[in-house]
């Protein structure tokens, strides 16, 4: 896939530098909300670029549908993880509420940065220091966002962010308000949904700042392989780009091995500096916390420093009690077991189910299945909703248009996060719906 260049009217919005977007500053959407006028030059005119978020997409496109009234509904939209929180991480938080009377450093204690750094080194077999290797940080989400504001210099030539397509919002929005432009590399299905980092032309490469690798996939579930990330190492030293790797749903996973991480595959590559990477994980999927908001990054020391400095200025401290439940959570592995069986479980009892109407396959790792669907993606989900009551994400509102493709288009996510015999209801209740479908398979 080539540069998202081209005239169809969301790439142009995506496409245009800072300057322009300043100069029309007078007509953006957010500032034309606050009135009178004069307040317009307060706002961030960045803020027009971004993107409408998929949900409020699909409240729009749900909107005015009535569901059958017998049929109880089932949510497979949001990747939310709905199995309980373990007792132990809960009675943790309770136990170190007296921590709330302090401020927290923006590095977390001693205790939680070597909690995290004996996970990863339990994990992924390698030493990290947690000095300067690994950093607390609220949930992955606002760290992929501050990661941005950190490493992108939009005064050097048409500073550019690359993503996968699809692709998990943040990583645009974030591009987007650092003040550099997207560039989405498609995933390909013929090949697990590997991205096509090859498809990336060498101008945009010369030009990019930052990469955003999502392993395993939000959506696809595909894990990348390590002569990916051998591939990627080598276009980040040529070019001088930092990786961002996103590996928030590691923990859930289907065959025989875990997923490889990034830094894993790094120390694999003789790359033990783990120069220009940092990988993000939660404890949001892995021990079902996600109102918790805990997680950390670890990688390059030299930008980790630089980060730190970043979130020093932003205030983006953990609460003491947090991170004594996080030292709790990232300790124990029993729990994150017996949530993979769980996972595991539901994958089983759906997919036999799915498959005589729906190319569906078990993924790699996640929640997720990116379910190939008859006709239109968006007009699948209004439809199922209206005749069954179950929700799914239209495939297309996970991805950008570009050179006239959405790589989203067609297909929808479904995430099984309900509990398995309302998955297994949701699943009987879509393979109802495929089949009374004209051009089902
Ligand atoms: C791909 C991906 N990355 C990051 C996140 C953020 O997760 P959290 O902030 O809870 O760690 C999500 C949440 O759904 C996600 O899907």
């Amino acid at each position: 896939m080539s540069g998202n260049d081209g005239n169809n009217a969301e790439r142009a919005v995506v496409m245009t530098p800072p300057r322009q977007v300043a100069r029309r500053a007078a007509r953006p959407r957010i500032a034309a909300l606050l009135s009178p006028d004069r307040f317009a030059a307060t706002v961030n005119p960045r803020l027009d670029l971004l993107h409408t978020y998929p949900f409020e997409k699909l409240r729009e496109l749900t909107h005015g549908v009535r569901p059958p009234e017998g049929l109880a509904p089932i949510s497979l939209g949001i990747g939310e993880p709905r199995h309980p929180t373990p007792p132990f991480i809960r009675q943790a938080l309770i136990d170190h509420l007296d921590g709330l009377a302090v401020y927290p450093a923006t590095l977390g204690t001693p205790e939680l940065r070597r909690a995290c750094a004996d996970w990863a080194g339990r994990r992924y077999g390698i030493a990290l220091d947690p000095q300067t290797q690994v950093l607390p940080v609220n949930g992955s989400r606002e760290a992929l966002f501050a990661i941005a504001q950190t490493v992108v210099d939009a005064a050097r030539g048409e500073a550019t962010v690359v993503c996968p397509n699809p692709f998990y919002q943040i990583y645009e929005g974030a591009a987007l308000l650092a003040g550099a432009r997207t560039h989405f590399a498609a995933v390909d299905p013929a090949r697990n949904f590997a991205v096509d980092w090859d498809g990336v032309p060498e101008s945009v490469w010369r030009r990019t700042q930052l990469v955003y690798v999502c392993s395993p996939g939000n959506p696809t579930g595909a894990v990348m392989p390590l002569d990916e990330w051998a591939r990627l190492f080598e276009l980040s030293d040529r070019h001088g780009f930092v990786i961002a790797s996103d590996e928030c749903y590691s923990e859930i996973w289907f065959g025989d091995a875990a997923p490889l991480g990034g830094l894993e595959a790094a120390a694999r590559l003789d790359r033990g500096d783990f120069r220009r990477l940092v990988m993000f994980t939660s404890l949001s999927k892995r021990s079902n916390v996600p109102g918790l908001r805990s997680g950390f990054v670890a990688g390059d020391a030299q930008l980790l420093a630089a980060f730190a400095r970043y979130r020093t200025y932003h205030g983006s401290a953990m609460g003491p009690a947090v991170q004594a439940a996080s030292v709790a959570a990232w300790s124990d592995e029993a729990h994150v077991a017996a949530n993979r069986a769980l996972y595991r479980e539901k994958f089983a009892a759906v997919l036999p189910i799915l498959r005589p109407v729906m190319d569906v396959r078990l993924p790699d790792a996640g929640f997720y299945l990116w379910a190939p669907t008859p006709g239109d993606d968006a007009a699948f989900a209004r439809g199922l909703l209206e005749k069954y009551n179950v929700t799914v994400l239209p495939g297309s509102y996970l991805a950008r248009e570009q050179d006239g493709v959405n790589p989203g288009r067609g297909r929808v996510r479904m995430a099984l996060v309900a509990p398995v015999d309302e998955c297994v209801e949701a699943a009987q209740r879509i393979a109802a719906y495929c089949a009374e479908q004209p051009d089902h398979r």
